[in-house]
C-alpha cells in the first residue's frame, strides 16, 4: 500500500503532466497530478465532505496538515482517510463520510 505523503510533499501540482478525473459523490472532477484529495475538492468549490457523529454538521479541511482530522473522507471505499494528506489518483472515488464512517460496512 502506498504511504500518504507529508504536507511538504504535497506542495504544488505538476501541470506538465496530463489531467485526470476523480469522482466526488458521483460527480466527476478533473484535476492535475500532485494535489491532495482536499485540494482537488477545494478546487471544485467543495468545502465539506464529512458530517459529524453528533448533529451531522458539515466538515471539510481545517488545518490542512494532518493534525485536526476534520477532513476525514471515504476514499475508494475506505473510511477515515485524511483528505489533506492523501494524494489524488486517477479514478479515485471519494464519497461523503457520515459519522464514524463505518455505517455502510459489514463490520
Ligand atoms: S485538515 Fe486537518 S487533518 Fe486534514
Amino acid at each position: 500500500m502506498a504511504r500518504d505523503r507529508s504536507p511538504a510533499g504535497l506542495v504544488g501540482a505538476t501541470p506538465q503532466q496530463p489531467s485526470f478525473e476523480i469522482t466526488f459523490d458521483g460527480r466527476p472532477i478533473t484535476t492535475l497530478p500532485g494535489r491532495s484529495v482536499a485540494a482537488v475538492l477545494w478546487s471544485a468549490g467543495i468545502l465539506a465532505w464529512r458530517t459529524t457523529r453528533r448533529g451531522g454538521r458539515p466538515r471539510g479541511a481545517f488545518c490542512g496538515i494532518g493534525h485536526c482530522y476534520d477532513c476525514l473522507a471515504t476514499i475508494n471505499g475506505r473510511p477515515n482517510r485524511r483528505a489533506c494528506l492523501v494524494p489524488a489518483r486517477p479514478g479515485d472515488t471519494i464519497t461523503t463520510q457520515e459519522g464514524h464512517g463505518h455505517a455502510g460496512l459489514a463490520v
